[in-house]
């Protein structure tokens, strides 16, 4: 069956030299812990390769916050999925609502981004949600539908491979959390495009992931919905503890 992920998105926050005191307070933590779900820090790509110096990657996965569409050469200041790959990553997140509003990302790059994240044994955690306006006018689903198609040129196989993460944009950094039956409603949606898609096995086995002012407050009652299969947290994982709060929601 699918996994339960927890999984933290340090954004650009942190210099290196606290990107990897926080690293090894999650990892030290982790050392002990009895966790019923897996757990992943998505880091800036100036903290990947310190950072997976000092964790113990059978218990704390690492992963990039974002990865080129190209391959390699004349594109100052692009970091491709290789590279990120070569730091020991094996996640990275694509598509962040942050990537599509100010970076101006859309379905077609993120297509492309993904296949070079698979290419590079790279575990995509591919986001999607709507902004306000549409969840206010209710065109919610349709929208998160059509971020989907992004993943649809993929093989069955290869969409295996990629975590979902549905982060409704009002609710990221607002303090305004979806509701749990928000969140399902729209988890069990995400899982039904899927289904329609690859089958029900396939749909069965992706993790769906919720983000958007996940707290150790609010993770139980969302993490408690059959369709929502963990997190993406923002400014709780620049905090050990809070970030541990989440991951305990599961025991
Ligand atoms: P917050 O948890 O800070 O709302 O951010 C969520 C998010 O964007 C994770 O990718």
């Amino acid at each position: 069956m699918r996994k339960n992920i927890v999984a933290g998105n340090w954004k650009m926050n942190t210099t290196v030299q606290e990107g990897v005191s926080l690293a090894q307070e999650v990892n030290a933590l982790l050392k002990d812990a009895k966790t019923n779900c897996d757990v992943v820090i998505c880091v800036p790509f100036t903290h990947l390769t310190a950072v997976n110096a000092v964790i113990d990657q059978n218990k704390l996965g690492l992963g990039a916050e974002n990865c080129s569409e190209h391959d390699k050469g004349a594109y100052t200041g692009e970091v491709s999925a290789q590279m990120v790959a070569s730091t020991g990553a094996n996640y990275v997140i694509l598509g962040h609502s942050e990537r599509r509003q100010y970076f101006g990302e859309n379905n077609e790059q993120l297509a492309t981004k993904t296949r070079k994240a698979l290419d590079n044994n790279l575990k995509p955690i591919f986001c999607v949600g709507e902004v306000l306006e549409e969840r206010e006018n209710g065109t919610y689903n349709d929208v998160v539908s059509s971020q989907l198609e992004a993943l649809f040129g993929l093989s069955a196989e290869d969409f295996g491979k990629v975590v979902i993460a549905y982060e409704p944009v009002w609710a990221i950094g607002t303090g305004k959390t979806a509701t749990a039956d928000q969140a399902q409603d729209m988890h069990a949606h995400i899982r039904k495009v899927i289904a329609d898609k690859y089958g029900k096995e396939v749909a069965d086995a992706t993790s769906i992931l919720y983000g958007g002012s996940c707290k150790p407050t609010n993770a139980k009652e969302l993490f408690a919905k059959p369709d929502v299969d963990g997190g993406l947290i923002g400014g709780a994982a620049l905090k050990a503890d809070s970030f541990m709060g989440i991951v305990e929601a599961f025991n």
